[in-house]
C-alpha cells in the first residue's frame, strides 16, 4: 500500500521481526509469496505434482533476481534486529536488505528522494504515551527536511498528524489484528 518502486530507498525504522522490508524485497524482486514454502495441498492426490511444478516454474520465471533493491530495516532493539535478521534469511533474502540497530530519532535519509514506512509503537500501554509522542514529534521534525521523501506510518494514536507536525496526504482505517489504526500517508513532491 505504497508507491514504492524499487529503484528507490525503502527504510523501515521500526522494523520489529522485519515483516516490512521482508515484503518489500520480496515486492522488489517480484517472488510470488509463498515461493520458498511448503504447502500441505502438495501432498494431496487430487493434485497432480506436475500442476505444482508448473506453477513453481512460472514463479521462477517472473522473478527478477537481478534487480537491485536499497531496503533497510532498523530498530531501537538489538533482539528485534537478530530476529529480523534470522525472518529474512529463512525467506531466502539473507543479503538483500540491510539491518541496523538504531533509534527512529538518529535516522538520516542519505537520498534525496524515497519511502519510509512503519509501524511504530502505538502508546497504548501505560506510561508510553509521553515517550511516542517524542518519537512522532523527532520523526516529522527529521522528515520536514526531506520533502522528497514518502512517508507512510500505522498507528492507532489518535493524534498522529498533530504530534508529527503535518497533515497526511490521505489517511486510511486499517487492522492490525483487532486493533484499529490509522494508514497515514504523507506523498513526497515530484
Ligand atoms: C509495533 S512494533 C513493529 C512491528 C514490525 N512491523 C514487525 O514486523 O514486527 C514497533 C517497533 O518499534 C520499535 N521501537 C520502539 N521505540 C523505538 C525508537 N525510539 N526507535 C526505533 N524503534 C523503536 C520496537 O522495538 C518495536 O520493534
Amino acid at each position: 500500500m505504497t508507491n514504492w518502486t524499487p529503484d528507490d530507498p525503502f527504510v523501515d525504522p521500526f522494523t520489529g521481526s522485519g515483516t516490512i522490508p521482508i515484503e518489500a524485497a520480496l515486492i522488489g524482486q517480484n517472488i510470488a509469496p509463498g515461493f520458498n514454502r511448503e504447502f500441505q495441498a502438495e501432498e494431496w492426490d487430487s493434485i497432480p505434482s506436475t500442476v505444482w511444478e508448473q506453477a513453481l516454474e512460472e514463479a521462477e520465471d517472473l522473478a527478477n533476481y537481478d534487480q537491485p533493491l536499497d531496503i533497510t530495516g532498523s530498530d531501537i532493539s538489538h533482539q528485534s534486529i537478530e530476529i529480523a535478521k534470522h525472518n529474512a534469511m529463512e525467506a531466502g533474502l539473507a543479503d538483500l536488505i540491510n539491518w541496523k540497530q538504531m533509534q527512529a530519532k538518529d535516522f538520516m535519509p542519505k537520498s534525496e528522494k524515497g519511502y519510509l514506512i512503519g509501524n511504530p509503537p502505538y502508546g497504548e500501554r501505560l506510561g508510553e504515551k509521553e515517550t511516542v509522542e517524542q518519537i512522532y514529534q523527532d520523526l516529522g521534525h527529521i522528515m520536514s527536511s526531506y520533502p522528497k521523501w514518502s512517508v507512510y506510518i500505522m498507528t492507532s494514536y489518535q493524534d498522529f498528524e498533530k504530534q508529527y507536525g503535518q497533515k497526511a496526504t490521505k489517511k486510511r482505517k486499517l487492522f492490525n489484528g483487532f486493533i484499529q489504526t490509522n494508514y497515514y500517508q504523507y506523498f513526497g513532491k515530484k
